[in-house]
């Protein structure tokens, strides 16, 4: 642990390094609680060159938290279709709705009601907090635990409750050393995207090199210790190709589902498997990852089908539904090469933005 004089050398450093190194980016124009909360939460396991658009287009649309609570949960998802996690963008209604009925719209400033609102965890109560409030909450975050435990030399699984406790413990000791709470929990993360890579960190740009042990014993690689590989599940689903004269047949994923409320080519993951035409080869095979996940979609043409259910969609339905990353790869796919799609929908009818 730090005593308060090292932490106070630590933190004027790293405000001084971040006064002149911080991204111009669009959330940092505004101290609306509103704004940065959607910030935050689209960033959680989001690039910020993805975010950057997804939150404008946010704004623009639902620029009141009044708006967002009154806004069709459809809409939502489509707001959020590309970006992954959808229950984020459930929580981030429900809890909209629970601002306007229980605190009349206004976000709250204190950080144990923060965080008591669906979907906000430790972590964005301690972004919103500082950031939106400048109270002196710590936030620990993947860049967040690799420059600790790099500077503090913490060589144990970072994700362990006793390594989690210390790594809380220093990010208070660090905020509660300024008062310019906001910049300096922002130059922590700042730091971890732009300089501290997990590989290769740019250690000659680091305004806290001097002060690292890791870099000092020379163990950047051992750096925060990685736990145990990820297992991956491989998983195989059939999806069925119907069309009805120019509209092709999609269904909602139903609640309670990965992806629920967004809508998908009929498919053995969430329906009946069906029997297929002239069972040869696939139409076309599309790869996609999802969490833990690696999915094979394997299209097949069918035949119609009367019990089957579900809406029949032109291109502008296309367009516009919220459909899931999967299925959009596919039908954007079939759209640039197969017979029958390319002589309904082109690429360009069915690009969403
Ligand atoms: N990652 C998480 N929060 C961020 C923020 N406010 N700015 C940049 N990157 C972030």
């Amino acid at each position: 642990m730090p005593d308060n004089r090292k932490a106070r050398r630590l933190t004027s450093k790293l405000l001084e390094w971040y006064e002149k190194n911080a991204r111009d980016l669009p959330w940092r124009n505004t101290l609306h609680p509103y704004g940065i909360w959607i910030s935050e939460i689209m960033l959680q396991q989001t690039q910020v060159a993805t975010v950057i658009p997804y939150w404008k287009r946010w704004m623009q649309t639902l620029p009141t938290i009044q708006k967002l609570s009154r806004a069709k949960p459809e809409r939502v998802l489509k707001l959020w279709e590309g970006l992954g996690y959808y229950s984020r963008a459930r929580n981030i209604q429900l809890a909209a709705k629970q601002i306007v009925t229980e605190y009349q719209g206004v976000f709250p400033e204190n950080p144990a009601v923060i965080r008591k609102l669906p979907g906000i965890g430790p972590y964005t109560t301690g972004a919103i907090s500082s950031i939106a409030f400048g109270l002196p909450e710590p936030i620990v975050d993947g860049n967040v635990t690799r420059i600790l435990t790099r500077i503090f030399g913490i060589d144990k699984n970072p994700k362990d409750k006793d390594t989690q406790i210390k790594l809380w413990s220093l990010a208070k000791t660090l905020v509660c050393s300024t008062e310019d709470c906001s910049s300096l929990n922002q130059s922590l993360m700042e730091l971890g995207a732009t300089v501290c890579h997990v590989r290769q960190p740019e250690c000659h740009n680091c305004p806290v090199m001097r002060s690292c042990t890791t870099k000092r014993k020379n163990m950047i690689h051992l750096i925060p210790a990685k736990g145990k590989p990820t297992r991956y599940e491989e998983k195989e689903i059939e999806v069925y190709v119907l069309f009805r004269g120019r509209n092709l047949l999609l269904q909602k994923r139903p609640d309670g589902l990965i992806n629920a409320g967004f809508w998908e080519l009929p498919n053995n993951e969430t329906g009946p498997k069906l029997k297929i035409a002239n069972k040869k080869e696939p139409i076309i095979k599309i790869r996609h990852s999802i969490t833990k996940y690696r999915i094979l979609l394997k299209a097949y043409s069918t035949n119609y089908n009367k019990k089957i259910e579900g809406k029949w969609c032109n291109g502008t339905d296309i367009r516009k539904l919220p459909i899931s990353a999967s299925h959009r790869k596919l039908i954007t796919a079939l759209s640039k090469q197969h017979k029958d799609f390319t002589q309904i929908f082109t690429p360009s009818t069915l690009k969403v933005r």
